[in-house]
């Protein structure tokens, strides 16, 4: 998820790059670039951290240049650093390119590449400018040389090239990652994100997939991957700059609900084959190590932790391997029995929680293999685990963890069913199909986001003054009680407790009477008519029900006050839709409540004390 900004005109381009950038900020991001056109050739600075870094080093800028393009990196293939920020050249330096996405063929991209150019970099990027750099050698235009990047390259991508020879041209193209461009007194402009541009222009033509963009001061074509002009759709934006860095919602909590099909899509990119096997080269551990093992431990905290659940009970039924989940910052002080043959999977977006790494330094002293899920490339755990999986929900703002979660919740399938079919306990055409369903997940979500968002609102605006809730789920339906009890009270500050819904009676049941609202998640499965069966003892001690039920389940209907509706999705990917009413409720309660539900009191978007 980087930012990209570029500009051609008549103007000094590096204020506007700079400018442009900083209004990304907000974003996060890691390290930031700028290629400038200079008299015939390229001036190219980068740096890591902040965008201070960046402006501090650009004093010997040429101040004449009014062509260049800019960008801010969140790290994906490679640690950030000087070498991996953006933009990357060609080996003869004239060609300067930037991107935003994953390169899904980078390992076959770059084992053809590797011996005829100079790589300077880990980034699946640099592999693109050489790649135009043949192009360009073979005699196509820099147009034409981007249709082949879309042509040739798997994956995401949003780039924007500039070359020394055409000193006013820059040439973008996209694919999946947003591009947006614009005209404005004679000059120009691209950007990745509309709030880079909001003072210079109002009027922006949506650069869609497949599609290529050349600009000149004051022009615009695009073309399509025949070459064939186009006119793409304009839109005018009336957001103001805080409005548009939201994405035109009033909060990043909301937005980031919103981007949670996208993040889902990002993390499933390049992991899975056409004939259906999951590949996870990045991994770091070999085949023979990992069907070594005979026990998994997950650890991790929070939302964190409630994915690590969902993935004890993949991991469990995909494997056969017995799969513990530990609260990490537990983990050491109960002497969990690790050894040479224990994976331990430490979980958490940040990679930087303090009882996390604790708990992966613990298992590490003790022989154990340990693989980081993280969203934060290099991230400390990322960076002492034996192996990392990341996660690619891009950077998430809101304190509340939603679109990370989700990406959590993929990610560790992902390695279940990646165990299962490297030690065999999974037949290919069940892999096969699971990865055909996992696919689904995505579309289910908009689905959602779009047919059940209303009800939610509605619903939270009857409960938003309750002041005690309960979740209730069985089988993976417990996480998700969890996650949703959670959310309700790191925004909204309502006691919200969570139970596997058969434990209820158990003693909390005492608590149950009129006035009390019991949320229970009721989406089929092996459990359902049990969970429905507990459903019925609240009802009868005068709770109110709201249900979050698979679309068309009249049984779960019959016995609920409200219900979220959800699409039917495949048991053990459930968790990864049924949660996201539960997100809504919490964060329309909270708004109902008048709460800052970005900046929820008393927490801290990273925990880093024990
Ligand atoms: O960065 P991590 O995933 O390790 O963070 C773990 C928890 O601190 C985090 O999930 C916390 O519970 C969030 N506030 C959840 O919304």
């Amino acid at each position: 998820m980087c930012g990209i900004v570029g500009v051609t005109g008549d103007q000094p381009a590096l204020p506007v790059l700079l400018e442009g950038l900083g209004r990304l900020e907000y974003r996060g991001y890691d390290s930031a670039g700028v290629a400038l056109q200079s008299g015939g050739a390229l001036w190219v600075r980068k740096r890591a951290g902040k965008l201070s870094e960046l402006v501090a080093s650009v004093g010997d800028a040429p101040a004449g240049a009014t062509a260049g393009i800019g960008h801010t990196r969140w790290a994906t293939h490679g640690r950030p650093n000087d070498a991996n920020a953006h933009p990357h050249t060609d080996c003869g330096g004239e060609l300067a390119l930037l991107h935003n996405g994953i390169v899904e063929n980078y390992l076959s991209l770059r084992a053809r590449l590797e011996g005829a150019h100079e790589l300077r970099s880990e980034t699946d990027t640099e592999l693109l400018a050489h790649l135009m750099e043949e192009r360009l050698a073979d005699g196509a235009t820099l147009a034409d040389a981007a249709r082949s990047i879309l042509r040739e390259v798997e994956g995401s991508l949003a780039i924007a090239v500039v070359h020394a020879s055409d000193p006013e041209l820059i040439v973008a193209a996209r694919r999946v990652s947003p591009l947006v461009a614009g005209v404005a007194d004679g000059a120009a402009f691209l950007a990745s994100d509309i709030p880079a541009l909001l003072p210079y222009t109002r009027d922006f033509k949506i650069i869609d997939d497949d599609q290529i963009v050349e600009l000149r001061p004051g022009t615009l074509r695009v073309t399509d991957l025949d070459g064939a002009e186009i006119e793409p759709p304009a839109r005018r934006v009336d957001w103001n700059l805080e409005e548009a860095e939201k994405g035109g919602f009033p909060d990043f909590m909301l937005k980031e609900i919103h981007d949670q099909p996208v993040a889902v899509e990002e993390t499933l990119r390049g992991r899975t084959t056409a004939d259906g096997r999951i590949v996870l080269d990045e991994l770091r551990l070999s085949e023979d190590e990992l069907r070594d093992v005979d026990k998994v431990f997950v650890v991790a905290c929070g939302t964190s932790y409630h994915a690590g659940m969902v993935a004890k009970y993949a991991i469990e039924h995909w494997t056969r391997l017995p799969c513990e989940i530990d609260i990490a910052s537990e983990f050491r002080y109960r002497d969990p029995v690790l050894d040479t043959r224990t994976l331990v999977v430490g979980v958490s977006q940040s990679g930087e929680t303090a009882d996390t790494i604790a708990a992966c330094r613990h298992a590490k002293r003790l022989g154990a293999k340990v693989v980081a899920v993280s969203n934060v490339v290099d991230s400390s755990m990322a960076r002492e685990a034996d192996a990392v999986l990341y996660t690619h929900a891009g950077p998430e703002i809101g304190v509340a963890a939603t679109k990370t979660h989700l990406a959590q919740i993929v990610a560790l399938t992902e390695l279940g069913l990646y165990l299962g079919q490297i030690r065999g306990t999974q037949l290919p055409s069940h892999t096969k199909r699971l990865l055909e369903e996992l696919a689904e997940v995505p579309d289910r979500i908009r689905s959602l986001l779009t047919d059940s968002a209303k009800e939610v609102e509605r619903v939270a605006s009857q409960y938003w003054q309750t002041r005690d809730f309960f979740f209730i789920g069985r089988g993976v339906g417990y996480p998700v009680a969890l996650e949703g009890a959670l959310k309700l009270k790191e925004i909204s500050y309502a006691r919200a407790e969570a139970y596997p819904a058969g434990e209820l009676k158990h003693g909390a049941i005492a608590l149950i009477e009129p006035g009390v609202v019991v949320v229970g998640v009721a989406t089929r499965s092996r459990v359902h008519a049990k969970t429905l069966s507990n459903i019925e003892e609240v009802r009868a001690r005068g709770a109110t029900v709201i249900l979050v039920a698979t679309e068309g389940d009249e049984d779960a209907a019959s016995l609920a006050d409200h219900v979220f509706w959800v699409p039917e999705t495949a048991e053990l990917f459930s968790p990864a839709v049924d949660v996201v009413p539960l997100q809504l409720f919490a964060y329309f309660v909270a708004k109902r409540r008048g709460h800052d539900v970005d900046q929820p009191r008393n927490l801290a978007k990273t925990v880093t004390v024990e």
